[in-house]
């Protein structure tokens, strides 16, 4: 089933999603090479707790920390480290959600760390950009796979390939809700979307080839072919004539 926000919820998830936002540009403040992933970790929680709200993913499943920091060829759930200090010329995809009032913000983005090749930038840029493809002329009525579709052709296109195994979905008083969001698929597929359900969209784009392995800490999935990936999530409203990006 897929939920139709009440007004009430729909202003709590607003700040939810603020706060989501502001999270992380206060971690990409910290973005710098000798920084531990740990340290990140702790900059988003006291941040989440300072505006009186809630690390949504901590405890999520059992998931052990406030962010996702996930490095060059990790995709996606990486586990802040104490060993894993940040280095020249890596990329980093943070996630992190907040919770207030009960509603879920979720979004990522992937920063450079110091300067990075020209190659790593373009990822980044085309992960970014298949976002906002996904959502051109999404509203009320249309249907999850038009999301899904306007991804994979917008990133295939572009020489990377989708990740299938991981995908966006609906967020609100859960973090993962119905509907699956995946970013590959046929336009007109999937659950038809109606103004006032929110969904997390959030492309994970490989420089290589598609295939992913999930390592053993239960978690941190990565390219098999080693190279590197970028990760891109906004939470959205879905609007009588559009789409809100409410993480933005
Ligand atoms: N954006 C992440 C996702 O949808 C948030 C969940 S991470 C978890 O997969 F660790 F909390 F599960
Ligand atoms: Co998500």
């Amino acid at each position: 089933m897929i939920n139709i926000l009440t007004e009430e919820e729909l202003a709590n998830m607003r700040i939810a999603c603020e706060i989501t936002r502001d999270t992380l540009l206060e971690v990409e403040k910290h973005i710098k090479p000798g920084i531990s992933t740990k340290d990140l970790d702790k900059v988003a929680y006291q941040y989440i707790i300072s505006r009186g709200a809630k690390p949504g993913f901590l405890h999520y499943a059992g998931y052990p920390a406030t962010i996702c920091a996930s490095i060059d060829d990790e995709i996606v759930h990486g586990i802040p480290s104490k060993e894993r200090i940040l280095e020249e010329g890596q990329i980093i995809s943070i996630d992190v959600g907040a919770k207030y009032k009960g509603m879920n913000g979720d979004a990522a983005r992937t920063f450079p760390v110091g300067k990075i090749d020209a190659k790593k930038k373009r990822l980044i840029d085309i992960t970014e950009k298949s976002f906002f493809e996904g959502i051109k002329n999404i509203k009320s009525g249309s249907f999850v796979g038009d999301i899904s579709n306007q991804i994979q052709t917008f990133v295939e296109k572009n020489g990377y390939s989708i990740v299938r195994e991981l995908e966006g979905h609906g967020v609100g008083k859960h973090l993962h809700e119905d509907p699956e969001v995946p970013n590959f698929g046929h336009a007109g597929s999937g659950a038809r979307l109606l103004a006032g359900m929110t969904i997390a969209i959030e492309p994970m784009v490989n420089m290589g080839k598609r295939f992913v392995t999930f390592m053993p800490d239960g978690w941190t999935c990565k390219t098999r072919d080693g190279e590197p990936a970028s990760h891109y999530e906004n939470t959205v409203l879905i609007t009588q004539d559009g789409v809100e990006i409410l993480t933005l």
